[in-house]
């Protein structure tokens, strides 16, 4: 692989960071997920009784949410940008969703004008003011109430989030969530539409799922009795995957669903009431093994580490900027060359791979094993960054963000240019 061979076959013109993506595999990973939650909760009588939205937080852009579209999924979103997005790009009002602990006005506004199909409610305030901006517009707005159960899951801190002091939800154990469901039940210009849970993000065990299950399935169950219908319950996304040799393997989608509908149904039979519309929402588990980051290689040097040992330091163009998760949650990665055979390559070294970024933390790979002689000019390959990638990038240090270049049957397409200097100049009326 070379820059000059990426550009001739549409790529970027200059040897730069760029995320490949595999859109077969994008949409054939979406397809599974579909399948694999259809069949599971198949119930006998000719309904699909499951719905997978996207989240589109991991990574969104047109091309992706139509591919996602027609492979029958619809698209969770959390803010204006990602909403005016799905729409825009031809997703079906019906199928989208929308969360946020902190909606605008110009967000609620949108989604109740646009007509889509579930508002996740986050605290007991927003639904007076979604009734309130429901009446005015004068359209009824479909509600969910997203329940903080309590479950600890997640593979850092900062992406757990149903243990009860965070931000996300209202509490099962405070009862804020049953009121939440009690109050848009009985409001005009409001329709309840389902529960809500969201535990946490890259789970490889499905213990937690299986927990938040039992817990919301139950307090539907005490809605339902108290004469309030709940015809969907949504389990949320968060299914992990593996990033490195060293991960363990996750489940797969068909054993995530068929373990989802197992323990729906068991709950559901032992509190004697029916079984809801169940859906989820997987973001990383679609996007995240489906790229490719490839970063040209700028410098190398050898460091003496404090114990007296040398380490070898490769940096690329690139770094924190466009990949933030190994700074923000010591998230591994590993890196392979990309332009030469790396077995044909002198002996592999222990090699710290780093940005290019006016800060020391900015590593994205602390201990990389590659070949000795790696040099300006070649090209280092690091696997699984489709999601939370180029979503969380950043202009930090005027970087412009990297493209995402799709590449399928042969062909290879932007599903995002990159952007250029002459992007970020244009914010600036001082130019
Ligand atoms: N649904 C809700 C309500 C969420 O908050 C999230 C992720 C998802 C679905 C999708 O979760 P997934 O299937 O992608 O795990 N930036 C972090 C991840 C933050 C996840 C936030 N919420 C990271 O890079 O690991």
């Amino acid at each position: 692989l070379t820059y000059e061979a990426l550009a001739a076959a549409g790529g970027p013109e200059e040897p730069q960071p760029v995320v490949i993506c595999d859109a077969a595999a994008a949409t054939g990973r979406a397809t599974v997920w579909q399948m694999a939650m259809s069949e599971a909760f198949w119930d006998g009588y000719g309904m699909n009784g499951a719905r997978v939205y996207y989240a589109g937080k991991a990574f969104l852009c047109a091309a992706l949410v139509r591919a996602l579209t027609d492979a029958g999924l619809g698209i969770d979103t959390a803010s204006l940008g990602e909403l005016t997005l799905a729409l825009r790009a031809g997703a079906n009002p019906a199928t989208v969703g929308l969360h946020g602990n902190a909606k605008s006005d110009a967000e609620i506004d949108f989604a109740l004008c646009e007509g889509i199909g579930r508002i996740i409610i986050d605290s007991l305030p927003e639904i007076d003011r979604i009734v309130g901006r429901a009446r005015a517009l004068g359209v009824e707005a479909p509600l969910m109430v997203r329940v903080t159960t309590g479950v600890h899951a997640g593979g850092h801190t900062f992406i757990a989030t149903a243990h009860e002091d965070q931000k996300f939800g209202l509490s099962l154990a405070t009862g804020a969530a049953r009121a939440a469901a009690e109050k848009i039940a009985a409001a005009d210009g409001v329709r309840l539409v389902g529960l809500h849970s969201h535990i946490g993000s890259q789970i490889m065990e499905l213990d937690g799922f299986a927990a938040a299950a039992r817990a919301v399935l139950t307090l539907r169950h005490e809605l339902q009795q108290a004469g309030i219908a709940v015809p969907e319950v949504d389990l949320g996304g968060g299914y992990g995957v593996a990033y490195t040799e060293r991960d363990a393997i996750a489940p797969t989608q068909k054993q995530v669903a068929d373990e989802l509908a197992a323990i729906v149904r068991t709950t559901c039979a032992d509190l004697g009431s029916d079984v809801p519309v169940i859906s989820i929402e997987p973001g990383r588990s679609i996007i995240a093994p489906t790229c490719v980051s490839l970063y040209p290689v700028v410098a190398t040097k050898d460091v003496m580490t404090e114990d007296g040992f040398t380490r070898r330091y490769v940096a690329v163009d690139g770094g924190m900027s466009d990949n933030i998760r190994p700074v923000l949650y010591d998230a591994a990665y590993s890196a392979t060359l990309a332009n030469r055979d790396p077995n044909a390559a002198p002996a592999h070294v222990r090699t710290r791979v780093v940005g290019k970024h006016c800060e020391s933390g900015d590593i994205l790979i602390p201990d990389a094993l590659l070949p000795g002689d790696v040099a300006p000019g070649d090209i280092i390959a690091v696997p699984v960054t489709g999601a939370y990638g180029r979503a969380m990038a950043s202009n930090y240090n005027m970087a412009t963000r990297p493209g995402v270049l799709a590449v399928a049957g042969g062909a290879a397409t932007w599903w995002l240019r990159p952007e250029t200097i002459d992007d970020l100049l244009a914010l600036d009326p001082g130019l």
